[in-house]
């Protein structure tokens, strides 16, 4: 996967051109200070997953830019989900099922997202969320390379360099 990236810097340059505005924003930033997996930010995790999205939907031709800005929101709900939640009887946020909804408010108070990235965010936890059930051909990419990319951070120690070094070429428009 990385020789692909070092191969087609292209693929950098056109996935940093359609997510820009999300990229530099500084509350989609705030990600990089909560972890996901392991030694994963929720930060690192939405560009791994957004940018392998991106590839595989321009190989099969399904809709990039959507898929990119989708999975790149995908998980733009802001609280660490290891942390208890005091405010619930049980103590448990039943993180898995509630956190897409959450996802999807902050992205659309802080961007202006079209259907198929509304529904990216809202289904990507299917069939956990057995109701919501995936409306695109997007929205089923994003949820595969979700739990795939999930999988790989987790145990995986190459997924993990690959991940950090991912995000020092996306964000090689700015210095950090
Ligand atoms: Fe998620
Ligand atoms: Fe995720």
């Amino acid at each position: 996967m990385y020789k692909e990236v070092k191969k087609n810097t292209s693929a950098i340059s056109s996935f940093q051109s359609i997510t820009k505005d999300i990229l530099s924003n500084d509350t989609f930033k705030t990600l990089d200070s909560f972890v996901h997996h392991r030694h994963i930010s929720i930060l690192e995790h939405s560009i791994h997953v957004a940018f392998r999205s991106y590839l595989l939907a321009k190989k099969l031709s399904i809709d990039p830019s959507s898929t990119a800005r989708g999975a790149l929101l995908h998980d733009f709900y802001l609280y660490d989900w290891h942390q208890r939640n005091p405010e619930s009887k049980t103590g448990i946020q039943l993180h898995g099922f509630k956190h897409p909804k959450v996802a999807l408010n902050n992205a659309k108070h802080h961007f202006d997202i079209n259907a198929v990235e509304a529904d990216i965010i809202e289904k990507h936890m299917w069939p956990l969320t057995i109701h919501k059930l995936p409306r695109y051909k997007a929205s089923l990419l994003v949820l595969w390379v979700d739990k795939y990319c999930s999988f790989r951070e987790i145990t995986h120690q190459e997924t993990r360099s690959f991940v950090k070094q991912l995000v020092v070429e996306v964000y090689s428009f700015e210095d950090r």
